[in-house]
C-alpha cells in the first residue's frame, strides 16, 4: 500500500508511520525526520531548511520536493510506502502525483489525522526527544524514569526548536491556510479516510488497520 498520512502538528502521523512501518514493514518517508538529520549533518539543504523549521514555516518547495522525490525513486518505494509530512500543499501534491504516475506508484490511500487543537498543545509542549535514539517522551504522560535521559539507550533528552506555543501556533497557522485544503484535493479522488487523532496510539492504530483491512476485502 502506498500511503499519505496527514494531519496537524503533534496529530501522531510520526507515530503512527513508526508502528506501521515495523508492523507492516512499508518504508516510512518522513520529511521532518530527513529535514534535521540534514539540519544535524550540516548540509546545504539543511543550512537552507533551519530558519524555516525553527520558525514553524515551510521549507521552500524548491528544497522539499526534489528531496522526497529523490528519496522515493532511491528506496525500494515498490514495497509499500508511507509519506509523513509530504506533501504540505497542492503544488507539492502535483508535482508528486506527476512523478509517481511516471513510475506506476500513484498514492493508493490518504489517512486524515483530525486532532484537537488543545491535545495538540498539551502534547508538542510536553515532548521530550532522545538525541540518540529518537524515542520520544512526553513530560506527564510518558516520562522517562531518570529526568532527561533515554529510558532505552540512556541518550540525553532534547526538546525540539520547534515544540514552544510561538512555533507551534505558527505550525498550526501554515496547516490550516496551506494543507488543510489537501483534504479536499484528496476527496475528489476517493482516497481519503479520516481518523481520530485525539484517541491513545493503540486505537488509532485499529482504526487504520480496519480501514487497511476493508481496502484489501475490497480488492478480492
Ligand atoms: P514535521 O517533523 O513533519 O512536524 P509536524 O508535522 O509538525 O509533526 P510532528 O512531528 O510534530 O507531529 P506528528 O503528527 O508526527 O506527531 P508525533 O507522532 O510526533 O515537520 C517539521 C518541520 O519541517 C515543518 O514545520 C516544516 O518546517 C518542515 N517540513 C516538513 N515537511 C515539509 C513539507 N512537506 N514542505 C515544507 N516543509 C516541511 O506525536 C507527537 C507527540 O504526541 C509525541 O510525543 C507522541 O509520543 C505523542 N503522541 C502521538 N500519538 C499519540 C496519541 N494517539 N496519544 C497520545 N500521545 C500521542
Amino acid at each position: 500500500m502506498r500511503m499519505v498520512f496527514l494531519g496537524p502538528p503533534g496529530a501522531g502521523k510520526g507515530t503512527q508511520a513508526v508502528m506501521f512501518s515495523e508492523g507492516m514493514r512499508f518504508l516510512h518517508l518522513s520529511t521532518g525526520d530527513i529535514l534535521r538529520a540534514n539540519v544535524k549533518r550540516g548540509t546545504e539543504i539543511g543550512q537552507k531548511a533551519r530558519s524555516f523549521m525553527e520558525q514553524g514555516l515551510l521549507v521552500p518547495d524548491s528544497i522539499v520536493i526534489e528531496m522526497m522525490l529523490d528519496k522515493i525513486k532511491t528506496s525500494e518505494a515498490g514495497k509499500g510506502f508511507i509519506l509523513d509530512g509530504f506533501p504540505r500543499t497542492v503544488y507539492q501534491a502535483r508535482r508528486m502525483d506527476e512523478e509517481l504516475k511516471g513510475l506506476d506508484l500513484t498514492i493508493e490511500l490518504v489517512v486524515y489525522f483530525k486532532t484537537s487543537i488543545d491535545i495538540i498543545i498539551y502534547r508538542l509542549t510536553g515532548r521530550r526527544i532522545c538525541r540518540d535514539c529518537g524515542a520520544n517522551y512526553h513530560i506527564v504522560n510518558m516520562s522517562p524514569k531518570k529526568e532527561g535521559i533515554c529510558d532505552k539507550c540512556g541518550g540525553e533528552l532534547y526538546q525540539r526548536k520547534d515544540d514552544n506555543e510561538e512555533a507551534i501556533k505558527k505550525r498550526l497557522e501554515v496547516f490550516n491556510g496551506q494543507t488543510k485544503e489537501l483534504i479536499d484535493y484528496y476527496k475528489k479522488q476517493g482516497i481519503l479516510e479520516e481518523v481520530s487523532g485525539d484517541l491513545d496510539a493503540g486505537k488509532v492504530y485499529e482504526a487504520i488497520s480496519g480501514i487497511l483491512n476493508d481496502r484489501d476485502k475490497n480488492r478480492t
